[in-house]
């Protein structure tokens, strides 16, 4: 009878040790996401300004970011540059491990019909949708019309 009670024993360790290890795998397999460095430049326009900023997927599975929007415009549309001309595009991906960077130059957020000016030192409430995780909501700050966040200037 005392002999039975040792594999017992070894079987619930085993258990144990499984349960722990499948806790960790689901962690990592999911996106990780947050914002960085967002920004507007001071629209120049009355009806439309340009915005940027940084997604970081610390997590072990890809993510896309599906739409934005913002109760200061009517519409906001995610386009890419390529070879110098923009491109309006559905979604953008998010890798794993990796990041989604919007920048002067290149891909970047087009905010349309603008129900307002927006001035610097401003800040815009933009809500980011993705195809996975929870949406986020970003305070994206206005910046001078010529900023330019290497120099901070
Ligand atoms: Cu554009």
């Amino acid at each position: 009878m005392r002999r039975a009670l040792l594999p017992a024993a070894a079987l619930a360790g085993a258990l144990t040790l499984a349960g722990c290890g499948t806790g960790a795998d689901s962690g990592s397999s999911k996106a990780e996401l947050s914002v960085s460095s967002p920004y507007m430049p001071r629209p120049v326009s009355a009806d439309m300004a340009a915005g940027f900023l940084t997604i970081t997927n610390k997590g072990g599975a890809k993510d896309e970011l599906t739409s934005v929007t913002s109760d200061v415009a009517g519409r906001i549309t995610m386009h890419s540059t390529v070879g110098g001309a923009m491109e309006e595009k559905t979604s953008f991906a998010i890798p794993a491990h990796g990041q989604l960077v919007f920048k002067s130059g290149g891909s970047h957020l087009m905010f349309e019909n603008l129900r307002h000016q927006p001035e610097q030192g401003q800040k815009v409430t933009l809500k980011l949708a993705f195809a996975k995780s929870e949406a986020l909501t970003v305070e994206m700050p206005v910046k001078s019309a010529t900023y330019n966040p290497s120099t901070g200037h």
